[in-house]
Order: structure tokens, then C-alpha cells, then sequence
């Protein structure tokens, strides 16, 4: 960023694969400097679902806390948390990815306290249980349960830290302390089709935008499995949708019931400082936050947010034409 314009970088984020090929041969180096062999971080990445980075990127030049998803206002400390964002997710083998259907496809939102006294506001603003996001698209290999379109949900979260003055706590819950503590029949019911997930609110609120009040997408799924056994061990889908049913089943329902409680046992504390980035394993973790509280604007937390995906097996229908890193829906 020292060589180059603002202007110049802004645009170098409008390609994130071809900026985190860019910038990976250099923290390759400088892990190779402290004997760190970056295989050893992917494989740690996909077996401890936090990876919590300080002091990754120098806080300058902020503007007042934004007050809404977007946009992320562009000075160069939003540059470089973004770049370093970008970065981190390609030294993980991802592509740093956007959904059309959430916040109109910004590959980066501000995770923020909103103002007013509506459903999004109060959100904003409250403690959040363990889930994964984009829980209603598939996990990666699986297809969507009625469009074929629909790309997989994402393999990380990552959060860059611009404020955090309450110290307000990010909350990861790691799948295998979590499934630990269920018994074997428990775990199974977690993996047959019998769940019920609601989309989310942000992706709720673009697919109505993209595809009319009457998509299908917008609808409560039924018949969803939560949890997948896969080559490297259980991969997770969870909201606390889930448990809004009636089952059939006695055990169905016990093994919810038993997965949100091990949840809040397993759960660990994380404070996004500023400069600090957080990436999620969203297939083997579950998050959550601490309250945030406080009001809108001035000096109140923000966090940008962004995800990563492995894209080797999508689809060219699963892209926009018109974007690098925009996903369908
Ligand atoms: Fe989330």
C-alpha cells in the first residue's frame, strides 16, 4: 500500500483470487522466516475451527462507526483490513466470496450496532447462539435440496477488527468438544434428513429483493440434516431454527436439545481487537457473540466481515457472469 494509490488498491480488492495470489508469496516467506510451514496452518485450520490473529493490520484513519451493512467506507485502514482479510483466507487454500442474495453482494459488510428499534436493530445489538452462516445453503459437496444453482455455504468466516470498546466477545464452538459430550444415538439423529432451518435474516431480506416475496428459497426447509460425516471427520449446518419443531421422535428432539447445551459448555471467548483478524471454520465450528449493546455510530464496535470458500468444484451457474467473486443466490 506504501507503493501504491488508494485508488490503485481499492480496485486490486474488486479481484480478491487474483489479489490474495498477489500477496501470498510474502507471508509465505514470512512464515518460512519463523520456521512455519503454511501446510501445517491449513491442516490446523481444518481441525481447530479459530484461528485468532493480532495486530495483523495498523489502525490509522477511521471515520465514525458506519451504521449499516454497507457501505464499508474507503479510507486505507478499511483497505488494509480487507487486503489482510483477503490474504489470510487464500493462504487457507479459499476464495474470498460474496452471496448476490446478502447485503447486494458486498464481498465485505460492517458488522455493527444499527439504529432504530427494528428486528435487524435489536440483532444488532444483542448476544448471538452458536450457528453457522449461510445455513440454509449446502454444505460443500451437497447439493442444495431443490436448486441446483445454489452455491455451498462458506468454509470460513473472518472477521477484521476496526473498534471493540466494551470488549464485547466473539464465541467459537468447536464440533468435536461438542459432539464429545452427545451420546452416539444423539449424534445419528443429528445426521438424518429430519431438521427443520429458517434462511437467515440478512440473506431473507436480499433474496425477497432478488426473487420476489414468493421464492422458494425464502421458506422453511424440512427434512434437513445438521451434522455430515466426512473423510476429515463431521462437518455442522446449525441454527437455533432447528429446534423450532415438533418431532416425531423423542430423540430428535433430545438431541437438539443436548446440542445447544454442550454448545454453551464448549463455547470459547475471543476479543476482536482492533487490527486483530478472526477466521471461523464455519464447517467445524459454530459461533456466537457476547451483547454488544451501546448506540449507533461514533466510536461503538465494528467489525468487517467477509467469507471464504474453496470454489474448486462450483459451477460456472453458481457465479455471476459479472462478478469474481459474487456466488448465486
Ligand atoms: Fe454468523
Amino acid at each position: 500500500m506504501r507503493d501504491n494509490s488508494l485508488e490503485y488498491c481499492l480496485a486490486a480488492l474488486d479481484n480478491p483470487v487474483q489479489l490474495g495470489a498477489h500477496l501470498l508469496p510474502q507471508v509465505i516467506a514470512a512464515l518460512t522466516d519463523v520456521d512455519v510451514d503454511l501446510y501445517d496452518v491449513q491442516r490446523s485450520a481444518w481441525t481447530n475451527p479459530l484461528i485468532h490473529l493480532r495486530a495483523v493490520f495498523d489502525i490509522h484513519d477511521l471515520p465514525e462507526t458506519p451504521t449499516a451493512f454497507i457501505p464499508v467506507p474507503d479510507v486505507a485502514t478499511t483497505v488494509s483490513a480487507r487486503a489482510s482479510a483477503v490474504v489470510c483466507i487464500a493462504a487457507l487454500n479459499s476464495d474470498t466470496i460474496s452471496y448476490g442474495s446478502e447485503n447486494d453482494g458486498h464481498l465485505f459488510v460492517n458488522l455493527v450496532v444499527l439504529p432504530g428499534d427494528g428486528d435487524f436493530a435489536d440483532k444488532s445489538k444483542s448476544n448471538m447462539r452458536g450457528h453457522t452462516d449461510g445455513v440454509s445453503f449446502p454444505v460443500r459437496g451437497q447439493p442444495h435440496e431443490f436448486d441446483q444453482r445454489v452455491a455451498p455455504s462458506p468454509d470460513f468466516v473472518c472477521l477484521s477488527g476496526l473498534r471493540n470498546p466494551n470488549s464485547t466477545t466473539t464465541t467459537v464452538m468447536p464440533l468435536s468438544a461438542v459432539l464429545q459430550r452427545l451420546t452416539s444415538e444423539e449424534i445419528n439423529e443429528l445426521t438424518k434428513p429430519q431438521y427443520i432451518l429458517r434462511p437467515q435474516k440478512t440473506f431473507k431480506r436480499g433474496l425477497r429483493k432478488l426473487f420476489g416475496k414468493d421464492s422458494p428459497l425464502l421458506e422453511v426447509m424440512a427434512g434437513i440434516q445438521l451434522l455430515f460425516e466426512t473423510e476429515d471427520g463431521y462437518w455442522i449446518r446449525y441454527s437455533h431454527s432447528a429446534s423450532e419443531t415438533d418431532f416425531d421422535s423423542e430423540l430428535a428432539s433430545q438431541a437438539i436439545t443436548r446440542f445447544e447445551q454442550a454448545c454453551q459448555e464448549c463455547s470459547a471467548s475471543v476479543v476482536i481487537a482492533p487490527g486483530d483478524i478472526l477466521l471461523v471454520n464455519n464447517r467445524i465450528g459454530l459461533h456466537g457473540r457476547g451483547v454488544v449493546g451501546g448506540e449507533a455510530g461514533g466510536d461503538s464496535r465494528w467489525l468487517l466481515r467477509t467469507y471464504g470458500l474453496d470454489t474448486r468444484k462450483l459451477r460456472a451457474d453458481q457465479r455471476y457472469p459479472d462478478s469474481s467473486f459474487k456466488l448465486y443466490p
